[in-house]
C-alpha cells in the first residue's frame, strides 16, 4: 500500500495530503491514516480510519474542526493501506507509533520479515506492542535507539534502524525530536520525491552522501542477547561525520544566484500524488536515505557505496495530471478501456514503421544478438501481466524459434526452477513493483540469466534492476483491474519478437503482416468500442443473477480467456472459468446445460475448425453461447448463439481485439451489481508482498 508525505518549506496544508492520498486511493483503501506536526513545538496530530481516504477527511473535520484548510503544517506523513499483517481497523493503520506520546511515527509499505525477532527483542526491552503490524517495530525500534542516544541525529539514527530492517521497504518516520524533519528511505519499495521552488532551481541532480561508518548500535545488544540477525557482527555505532554535516550544507537548492531558495518537498510511492505539485522529481534508490530539513534535501547511503551511482538526477515528470483524472468517464476502468486506441499506438510510437515495415526497439538494441543465441526465454509475471505473456508465447516459438516457458513468478519461485546464464528471463509487469515478480528477477540475476523487463511504470524497480528492456508507454493505470496495460504489454511482446527474428528471411512476409496488422490496430480497436451500449444490453439479458460462467478459448484465444475470466472475477465477484476448448470435452462439460452461461471465443485462425467442435458440442446440450466472432463469419446461426462481432486481423494479434468486448462485459456485469469498479474487494493495484 502507498505513503505520501508533503513536507512543505515554509508551509503547508492538510488538504496536500488530502489529496496526494486520494491519488494513490487505488493501490489500497482498506484503511488510511496521517501525522502532521501540531501548532506547538514537540506536538503530533494522529489521525486514523477504516475505509477510504474521504472518511479520514471527514473525521479529520469532526474531531478537529479548527484544523480546516488553513491550518498550516511543517510536515505530515500519511498512508492508505491494504492489510497485509492484521485486519483492517484503525489501529492496525499507518502512521504506527513508538509509544502513547507518539515520539516517532512511521508510514511503511512492504514487509518486515525479521519483525517477529525485532518485537521480541524490543518487548524485552518494555515496549508494549498495540497493532498486529509489521511496521510497528520500526517506530519503537527508533525509540530505542534514540533513548540510547539522545544526541544522536536524525539521519544516523535511521541508519541504525534501517541496518535492522530486513524484508522490503519504502518508509518515511517523522519525530517530535526532529519537528519539521522527515526521514525516507527505500529497499525494494518505490519512493519519488518531488521538489517544488519558490524559484527556479539551479541544481540538476543531488549528489549522495556514501558512509562507510557501521552505525549501528543495537547489533552488538542484540548479539548479547542471542537473536537471530543476520547483521551481528557489526560494530556499536560512529559518531555523527563532520564533513557529512559540512557537504550536507552544499547540498541546498539554489537559484541563479546562488542564494538557497525556500523549497517544499512531496514524498510518495507513486508520482501520481505529487504531479500537481511540481513536475521536477528524483527516484530514491534501494538504500537511499533522503533527510529533508529546512528546506533542504541530503540523499545517504545506508551502506557502502560500491557499484551505486553518487547522483540521483532531477528528472521532469512526463505525467499530465489529466492522465490521473477520470475525465468525462464514470470510473478510471473505463476511461483505460476507452483510451486503449490511443494507449496502442502510444506503445508502437517510434518504434514502429508502418511504412518501410521496420521495429526499432531501442532499450533492447545491444542485447539483441545476445537473446538470440540464448538456451530458452522464460517469460516471468503475475495475474494479467502473466497473461500477457501467455498470449504471445506462440508468436515467439514461431518467430524465433527458441524455446519459450512462461512462469507464474510465485510458482517459479516455489520450485526454484533451474535457470541458466544462457537464459533470457523476461519480466512483464505493469507496475514493475510486483513483489513475487521482482523476487524472481533477483532469483535469475542470481543465477546469472539475462534479464529483460516489460514494464509500464517508469523508474520502477522492476524496470532499473534488468539488464535492458521495453517501457510500454501506456500511460498512468489507475482502476486496479489492469485494461490498457494488457494491450499494451501484449503489443511491446510482439514487437519483441519480430526484433528478435528480423534478420531470418523465411520471416519477412509473416514480418510485413503482422506489422502491418499492427498499423491497423488503433481503429479496429475504436471500432470495437462503438459496441459499448449492445454490450451492455447483453450483459443484462444473459448474467442477471447468475453465479457462474465459462469463457472458452484456444490455441492464441487461450490466453484471452483467461484474461477475460479474471477481469470478469475481479470486479464482478461472478465466478468465471476459462477453459481451454480443446480439454471441454474431458470433464467439464458436465457443467453445461441450457441454463449455464457460457462465452466462447471463436474467431478465424488455423484452429478455428478444432474451436467449432467445442461449439457444437455446446449446443448439443441445450447452451446458448455468446459467440466472439469475426464481423460477417455465416458460421454462426442467429437461432442458436448470441454473436459480438470483432474486425479480423492477423491471428497472433487477433486477441487484442477479442479482450475489448471481455472488458466491457466485466465492467457492465460490475455496475450492473453496483459495485466500485475502480475498488474492487479485496484487491490493490501494485501487490508488493508475497
Ligand atoms: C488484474 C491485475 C493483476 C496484476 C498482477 C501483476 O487485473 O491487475 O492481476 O496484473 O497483480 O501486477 P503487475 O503487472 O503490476 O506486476
Amino acid at each position: 500500500s502507498p505513503l505520501e508525505v508533503s513536507v512543505p518549506w515554509p508551509l503547508a496544508n492538510i488538504p496536500s495530503l488530502h489529496a496526494g492520498l486520494s491519488r494513490l486511493e487505488y493501490r489500497g483503501y482498506d484503511s488510511a491514516g496521517m501525522v502532521i506536526d501540531g501548532d506547538k513545538e514537540g506536538q503530533v496530530f494522529t489521525y486514523k480510519e477504516v475505509g477510504k481516504v474521504a472518511k479520514l477527511e471527514q473525521l479529520i473535520k469532526d474531531e478537529k474542526p479548527d484544523l480546516d484548510a488553513t491550518f498550516v503544517s511543517h510536515a505530515g506523513i500519511s498512508h492508505t493501506r491494504w492489510a497485509t499483517h492484521g485486519k483492517p481497523s484503525r489501529v492496525n493503520c499507518h502512521p504506527h507509533r513508538s509509544d502513547v506520546d507518539s515520539q516517532f511515527t512511521v508510514v511503511h509499505n512492504g514487509i518486515i520479515t525479521n519483525y517477529k525477532e525485532l518485537k521480541a527483542f524490543l518487548e524485552g526491552k518494555g515496549f508494549v506492542f498495540e497493532t498486529e503490524t509489521d511496521t510497528e517495530c520500526i517506530a519503537k525500534l527508533a525509540k530505542y535507539i534514540y533513548d540510547q542516544h539522545d544526541d544522536i541525529d536524525f539521519t544516523t539514527l535511521a541508519k541504525s534502524i534501517i541496518k535492522e530492517l530486513e524484508g522490503a521497504f519504502g518508509l518515511l518516520i517523522k519525530s517530535v525530536h526532529y519537528p519539521h524533519e522527515v526521514i525516507a528511505a527505500r529497499k525494494g519499495s518505490p519512493l519519488v520525491v518531488g521538489v517544488k521552488s519558490a524559484r527556479k532551481l539551479k541544481v540538476d541532480f543531488v549528489d549522495v552522501e556514501f558512509s562507510d561508518s557501521p552505525n549501528s548500535v543495537l547489533s552488538a545488544e542484540l548479539a548479547s542477547q542471542n537473536v537471530a540477525l543476520k547483521k551481528l557482527e557489526t560494530s556499536t555505532l560512529a559518531p555523527p561525520d563532520k564533513s557529512l554535516l559540512h557537504r550536507s550544507q552544499s547540498r541546498a537548492f539554489l537559484s541563479d544566484d546562488g542564494m538557497p531558495v525556500p523549497t517544499e518537498f512531496f514524498l510518495s510511492s507513486d508520482p501520481s500524488a505529487i504531479v500537481e505539485h511540481t513536475k521536477k522529481v528524483l527516484y530514491l534508490e534501494d538504500d537511499d536515505i533522503a533527510h529533508i530539513h529546512e528546506g533542504q534535501l541530503n540523499i545517504h547511503r545506508a551502506g557502502k557505496g560500491e557499484g551505486v551511482s553518487h547522483i540521483r538526477s532531477i528528472q521532469t515528470l512526463e505525467l499530465e495530471l489529466q492522465e490521473i483524472m477520470k475525465g468525462k468517464f464514470e470510473h478510471f476502468m473505463q476511461k483505460e478501456i476507452f483510451e486503449q486506441p490511443e494507449s496502442v499506438v502510444n506503445t508502437m510510437r517510434g518504434r514502429l514503421d508502418v511504412e518501410n515495415k521496420k521495429v526499432t526497439l531501442g532499450g533492447l538494441r545491444q542485447y539483441l544478438s545476445t537473446i538470440r543465441r540464448c538456451r530458452r526465454i522464460i517469460f516471468i509475471a503475475c495475474g494479467t501481466s502473466y497473461h500477457s505473456c501467455m498470449a504471445v508465447r506462440g508468436i515467439f516459438e514461431e518467430l524465433t524459434e527458441i524455446p519459450i516457458a512462461v512462469e507464474l513468478a510465485s510458482d517459479f519461485l516455489d520450485r526454484q526452477a533451474p535457470v541458466f546464464r544462457d537464459d533470457t528471463c523476461v519480466f512483464v509487469s505493469q507496475s514493475g513493483e510486483t513483489a513475487d515478480s521482482l523476487l524472481a528477477l533477483r532469483y535469475c540475476l542470481e543465477r546469472g540469466a539475462l534479464t529483460v523487463g516489460i514494464v509500464n511504470v517508469v523508474g520502477s524497480a522492476i524496470s532499473l534492476l534488468t539488464h535492458c528492456g521495453v517501457h510500454v508507454n501506456a500511460g498512468p493505470e489507475i482502476g486496479v483491474a489492469s485494461t490498457k496495460a494488457y494491450t499494451s504489454q501484449y503489443i511491446a511482446l510482439v514487437m519483441f519478437a519480430l526484433s528478435l527474428s528480423e534478420d531470418r528471411a523465411s520471416k519477412i512476409q509473416r514480418h510485413h503482416d503482422i506489422i502491418e496488422g499492427l498499423g491497423k490496430l488503433s481503429e479496429q480497436i475504436s471500432h470495437i468500442l462503438e459496441k459499448d451500449s449492445e454490450i451492455k444490453e447483453l450483459c443484462h439479458k444473459f448474467f442477471k443473477n447468475q453465479k457462474s460462467l465459462l469463457l472458452l478459448g484456444r490455441g492464441n484465444q487461450f490466453a484471452t480467456a483467461l484474461e477475460g475470466a479474471l477481469k470478469i472475477k475481479e470486479i464482478s465477484y461472478l465466478h468465471c472459468e476459462a477453459v481451454m476448448s480443446g480439454e471441454l470435452k474431458h470433464g467439464v462439460l458436465a457443467l453445461v446445460d441450457e441454463n449455464l452461461p457460457i462465452i466462447m471465443i471463436l474467431t478465424r485462425d488455423d484452429i478455428f475448425r478444432k474451436s467449432l467442435n467445442a461449439y457444437q458440442q455446446v449446443v448439443a446440450r441445450g447452451g446458448r453461447p455468446i459467440v466472439i466472432c469475426n464481423e460477417g463469419d455465416e458460421e454462426f446461426a442467429n437461432e442458436k448463439c448470441e454473436k459480438i462481432q470483432v474486425p479480423k486481423t492477423v491471428d497472433c494479434l487477433q486477441g487484442l481485439l477479442n479482450v475489448i468486448p471481455l472488458q466491457l462485459i466485466a465492467y457492465w456485469l460490475a455496475i450492473a451489481e453496483n459495485l466500485n469498479v475502480d475498488f474492487p474487494r479485496n484487491l490493490a493495484k501494485s501487490v508488493t508482498v508475497e
